[in-house]
């Protein structure tokens, strides 16, 4: 790892991706500011800054994100982790304003945070970017369809804005996690499970099964992938959605 001293946006930090992220970057030299529409109870010791943020308010956006490159000097590194799963599994059951709801915070929130970060990381002609999107963004499933549509979304945002930005010497990628151990995922056993820890459990367990490493992923599993796409060293990565899965989406169909 070469990171040093870079300065590194982290939305979604009050979470379980974001936090570990955050918390990964500052252990490899970064200088890391948060983003949450949620503010931590006290801040971690790994966040240098933080600022409280509705990505889906692009006043706010563009506000936030100039503000710490006036204050910071530069934004060298972006993880947009910022997200939600929306509460509605089918399509044909899904009222316009739930998918409303979910496309803008998953979708337009990243698309407002990415073009705000990729302008200055543009003028600056260096930077890198990872955006949090999930193996639901390749797959269909009988379940959450807003938020498999809006991840879809920000996988082609990634991909165009990697197209467009990589004249200017920054690079662009997704994640795309399966499911990992995080409040996420916890509300989504809840449901399943119909509030009854052994229903909890079989909904966790009936996902496990499916994948071939026979368990979840740790947020810090993730947060050592996007670290990996951060580090200057990698710059020449880009344009990639890689699969944080433990091969999740190997032999589906068969
Ligand atoms: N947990 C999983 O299984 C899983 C799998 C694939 C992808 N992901 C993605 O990873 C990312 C992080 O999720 P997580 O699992 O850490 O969940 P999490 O719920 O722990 O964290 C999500 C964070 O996003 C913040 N957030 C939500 N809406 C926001 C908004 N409008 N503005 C600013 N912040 C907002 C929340 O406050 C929370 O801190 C999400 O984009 C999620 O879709 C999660």
């Amino acid at each position: 790892m070469t990171t040093s001293s870079q300065i590194a946006l982290v939305t979604g930090s009050s979470g379980g991706i974001g936090a570990a992220t955050a918390e990964r970057l500052h252990a490899a030299g970064s200088v890391v500011i948060g983003c949450d529409r949620t503010a931590p109870d006290s801040r971690p010791k790994w966040l240098a800054d933080f600022r409280e943020l509705d990505v889906t308010d692009e006043k706010s956006v563009r506000e936030t994100v100039a503000g710490i490159r006036a204050e910071y000097g530069a934004i060298d590194v972006l993880v947009h982790a910022a997200g939600i799963l929306g509460n509605e599994p089918d399509l044909l059951t899904t009222s316009s304003s739930e998918f409303a709801r979910v496309m803008a915070i998953n979708a337009t929130g990243a698309f407002s945070v990415l073009r705000e970060v990729g302008l200055v990381m543009q003028a600056q002609r260096s930077g890198s970017m990872v955006a949090v999107a999930s193996v639901a963004a390749k797959e269909a499933r009988r379940a959450y369809v807003p938020y498999n549509a809006s991840k879809a979304a920000v996988l082609n945002i990634c991909w165009s804005l990697a197209l467009e930005l990589g004249p200017d010497n920054v690079s662009v990628n997704c994640v795309c996690p399966g499911p990992v151990n995080t409040a996420m995922w916890a509300q989504l056993a809840t449901r399943a499970g119909g509030g009854d820890p052994k229903g909890d459990r079989r909904a966790r367990q009936a996902r496990a099964a499916q994948i071939p490493m026979g368990r979840f992923a740790e947020p810090e599993e993730v947060a050592a992938t996007i670290a990996f796409l951060t580090d200057p060293a990698n710059r020449y990565l880009t344009g990639l959605s890689l699969d944080v899965a433990g091969g999740a989406r190997l032999g589906m169909g068969s």
